[in-house]
């Protein structure tokens, strides 16, 4: 749309204050229609006569400002009255808070230096026909709000009893209009409200509330006060070894709340931040503390939840929830990958570990295609794809498995809901981003040089490296591959000419062959296996599974292997060790957190230790989703459930039980109709319940059937010798209710 108004800020320099814009007009005439249309540079909340407009929190989103700004539309007719009033409070937000908060780049300073402004239109259409337009100009006012000062990371500080100051005329200023779009991503909401589970006194006498679930959004509370108390809340999400309110880890994030109450009775809660936390330390607060004046509002992207998993072991079914939780909170517009420490950044390899199981939780088309949009944008001109996006640490080298988030994403969106749109945008950064491993590799087929992170945070790194053992090339050329390939594929769907990608793939594979006959680490195997490059991938992965053996049973893996290991050792026959791995409640394992009480997913495996020290407080976040990646393997190997063509217009239900799981079920609620997978222990027999609402190859016992929609019941008997070799397969298509167990 064609905006008519102006860009207006404050003629003045407000520090850290929040600002506030006001219009008021008076209405003669009756009203048909009223709609405003409005953005900001910054996080605005808008009010009419006093009252919320829409629901949207921390609008208008996080996007590549410079290029890309979304506004939103909202309808206001019914609250237009004779005399209105139009107010706009606008905080720093993503905007120009100090992000990151780890380091200084010479962009960042620029940043914090932007203005925060607002640019909107009131579109007023009348019974007589008639129309009007109200746009920003320097008719619209400005003042300071009584948020007094805001950032991001740090938190907000509220003054109830603020007088402000006379309002100004705003100022006009120039910034572009040309990088307006309309709202593309799924809207911020309040989603969730969280009651205090416990109020806990500490060792150290400390006052903390528990809400037992560690959430992204802010803290709601009533309280009844004189003026002037003073309320001051910090945010935590574990507590330490004794028992003590603990955030060293929030690195420079002060994640604080500071509140000036005014008299009496009055219910607050942050405007233009959020926070990642379970715990609040009330470090002021001027009365008895009563649990239920307190609520956590979870903040995240309005996703529908698409995924449910439950089994008989509660300590998986809760190691499914923290999945879960860890998505919601770090789906908040831009997939994330913590939202408590200085850094809340959309790094890509994080999402690009975690995009298909986020894909099946939920519905994320919309919320990763806006993001991809960011990330062709802020894609540099030779193809390279920063670590972060929206681009904050511009100019950084890039990484593989991190970069390759530009193919990876688009390729599973497409995967998963089966519509080719977002192959058609990204196809060219696709491209460009593997042309960019090609010009600056320094060996022909391979990705050699650059700098990577390696398998991030692996198991197996040399003490003091945050980078496990995996040969660093090994993975860059296993990704360059795996790339390469997608561009192939996603040419294929678009009918585009891919004939130099599939000569350039073939090239890296056999380069990948030649330079590397042989795996040395659990990740090694498995981007070698699930890449399709080991010559003889059923050795590999015999080897792999004997290597998880000498290993312990257990992983060793970090960014880049987790998601795929148990995969590559299920899909050659080792599922039996790929369950150990995801049933192991011993450190280092999917469950050791579980044990240890977390609630959403850690960033190392051992973020508590087991003596229950934290490891080193400069970077473990309590909200990490990347290895919640296992859910992926849930879905589609141990229910079974996977798309036999994109968008799930057909299914491959090949669920695999295991022994030591009386029963476990998965369903997805694909674009094309549910599809349940349920097995379940009796005796020594197995009975599969399914129900799909698309036609289907069901696949069990190495036995394959074709089905159409509807519902199933598939038996199967345990041999006494062998465990989980199915002697015969029985099916019948059953009408009535399942009986149950
Ligand atoms: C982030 C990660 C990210 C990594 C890259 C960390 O600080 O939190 O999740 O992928 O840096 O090395």
């Amino acid at each position: 749309m064609e905006f008519t108004g102006k860009w207006i800020k404050s003629p003045q320099d407000h520090g850290h204050a929040a600002l506030e814009f006001q219009r008021e007009w008076k209405t003669k005439k009756k009203i048909l229609h009223a709609s405003l249309v409005i953005t900001a540079l910054g996080v605005y909340e808008a009010s009419i006569n006093g009252k919320r407009i829409g629901d949207y929190v921390l609008a208008p989103g996080w996007t590549a400002y410079e290029k890309r700004l979304q506004y939103q539309q909202y309808d206001i007719t019914p609250w237009i009255s004779a005399e209105n009033q139009l107010s706009v409070t606008v905080g720093k937000g993503w905007f120009s808070s100090r992000m990151p908060g780890f380091m200084d780049l010479p962009d960042k300073k620029e940043r914090m230096g932007r203005p925060n402004g607002i640019l909107a239109e009131i579109a007023l259409e009348y019974e007589d026909g008639s129309k009007e337009k109200i746009a920003t100009d320097e008719s619209w006012l400005c003042r300071e709000s009584a948020i007094r000062w805001n950032d991001l990371y740090d938190g907000e500080t509220y003054d109830a009893t603020y007088e402000p100051e006379e309002w100004q005329n705003a100022r006009a200023f120039s910034w572009p209009k040309d990088i307006l779009i309309p709202q593309e991503g799924e809207e911020i909401r309040e989603k969730e409200r969280i009651a205090v589970q416990e109020v806990l006194h500490t060792p150290a006498g400390e006052t903390v509330l528990d809400f037992g679930q560690e959430v992204t959004g802010y803290v709601e509370f009533t309280v009844d006060a004189c003026k002037g108390d003073r309320i001051r809340l910090l945010h935590g999400e574990v507590l330490d070894q004794e028992g003590n309110f603990y955030n060293a880890n929030y690195r420079s994030a002060k994640s604080e709340i500071n509140y000036i109450c005014k008299a009496g009775l009055q219910t607050w809660h942050p405007v233009v931040t959020f926070y990642g936390f379970r715990y609040i330390k009330l470090e002021e607060f001027p009365e008895e503390v009563r649990a239920d004046r307190f609520s956590a509002i979870a903040v995240y992207s309005d996703i529908r939840q698409t995924g449910y998993l439950s089994s008989s072991c509660q300590k998986l079914n809760q190691l499914f929830s923290n999945v879960f939780w860890g998505q919601k909170g770090n789906f908040l517009d831009v997939p994330t990958d913590c939202p408590q420490r200085d850094e809340r950044l959309g790094w890509t390899g994080d999402a690009q570990v975690f995009v298909k199981t986020a894909s099946y939780n939920y519905d994320v088309e919309r919320f990763f295609r806006k993001w991809l949009h960011d990330m062709a944008a802020d894609q540099q001109e030779n193809g390279a794809i920063g670590m972060v996006i929206p681009d904050y640490l511009r100019g950084a080298v890039p990484s593989a498995a991190w970069g390759d988030a530009v193919t990876i994403c688009p390729w599973q969106i497409y995967e998963t809901y089966g519509n080719r749109e977002v192959l058609q945008e990204q196809f060219p950064s696709m491209k460009k981003w593997v042309d960019y491993i090609t010009d600056t590799t320094t060996r022909p087929g391979c990705w050699c040089g650059g700098e990577h992170f390696g398998d991030w945070l692996g198991l197996d790194a040399p003490q003091g490296s945050y980078k496990g053992s995996s040969r660093e090339e090994l993975i860059a050329t296993a990704f360059y591959a795996y790339s390469a390939s997608l561009v192939v594929k996603a040419g294929e769907v678009l009918g585009e000419d891919v004939d130099e990608y599939r000569m350039l793939h073939k090239q890296i594979v056999k380069a990948f062959r030649e330079m590397y006959p042989q795996y040395h680490t659990q990740t090694e195997y498995a981007v070698a296996i699930q890449f399709e490059l080991a010559e003889d991938p059923q050795k590999a992965a015999d080897e792999l599974a004997e290597l998880v053996k000498k290993d312990g049973l257990q992983l060793r893996t970090g960014f880049v292997g987790t998601p795929y290991i148990l995969h590559s050792l299920s899909r050659y026959g080792h599922t039996e060790l790929a369950y150990s791995l995801l049933l192991r409640e011993e450190y280092p394992s999917w469950l050791y957190p579980v044990s240890k009480g977390a609630t959403t997913i850690w960033e190392h495996w051992d973020g508590i230790m087991e003596n229950g020290e934290f490891w080193s407080e400069d970077m473990n976040s309590f909200n990490h989703y990347s290895y919640g990646a296992v859910l992926d393997w849930v879905y589609e190997e141990a229910a079974g459930i996977r798309p036999a063509q994109p968008g799930f217009t057909k299914a491959r239900i090949a669920p695999k039980p295991d022994q030591r799981l009386d029963w476990l079920e998965g369903s997805l609620d694909t674009r094309n109709g549910r599809i349940s997978s349920r097995w379940i222990h009796t005796g020594n027999r197995i009975r599969y319940e399914i129900e799909t609402e698309v036609p289907a190859t069901v696949v069990i016992d190495g036995k394959e059937k074709e089905v159409d929609p509807g519902r199933y019941t598939f038996w199967s008997s345990v041999t006494e010798t062998s465990g989980l070799r199915f002697l015969e397969v029985q099916d019948e298509k059953e009408e009535d209710k399942y009986e149950t167990v």
